[in-house]
């Protein structure tokens, strides 16, 4: 739990780097207010999701982006968990045996994986953490792996 005071400080925006910079690389990482974020640019959108993956704290930043079911997730390099860029959500594929056909059908575990709020000014690019007040899982491995460099493989 963050104090009120803290929280206060922990919401101002922080710069991640230049628009056009992140463009081009299609993804970034930052420290932001000692939070190991990863910034990605996809399909013209930027997100901002915790680095480390709620599962087991796999690095984000160095997963493939797919699009599942009408979604851009990316998948986490460790166990290939599925989170959507959008909302951070679980994506797990089900099937329901009493239906004859039997097809797998996308399912939602939930959001599990904290995202940031993502702003452009004049070609700077910022990133705001969000409420820190609400527990998602992902912030066990954030807390984990606050005070190590973000890796690079
Ligand atoms: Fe990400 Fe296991 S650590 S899927």
């Amino acid at each position: 739990m963050v104090k009120p005071s803290k929280r206060k400080e922990m919401s101002s925006p922080i710069y991640v780097g230049r628009e056009d910079d992140i463009k081009k690389l299609q993804r970034t990482t930052a420290t932001v207010h000692g939070r190991q974020v990863v910034i990605f640019y996809h399909g013209g959108h930027f997100y901002a999701l915790d680095c480390r993956c709620y599962h087991a704290g796999g690095p984000l930043h160095l997963g493939e982006i797919e699009e599942i079911n009408g979604q851009s997730c990316i998948i986490c390099p460790w166990h290939k968990y599925k989170i959507t860029l959008n909302t951070g959500e679980g994506l797990y594929q089900a099937i329901n045996p009493k239906e004859p056909s039997a097809v797998p059908k996308w399912k939602s575990k939930g959001e599990k994986q904290r995202t940031h709020r993502v702003t452009v000014d004049n070609g700077n690019v910022y990133v705001t953490l969000s409420d820190l007040m609400e527990y998602k899982e992902s912030d066990y491995y954030a807390e984990k792996y606050k005070t190590e460099k973000i890796a690079e493989k």
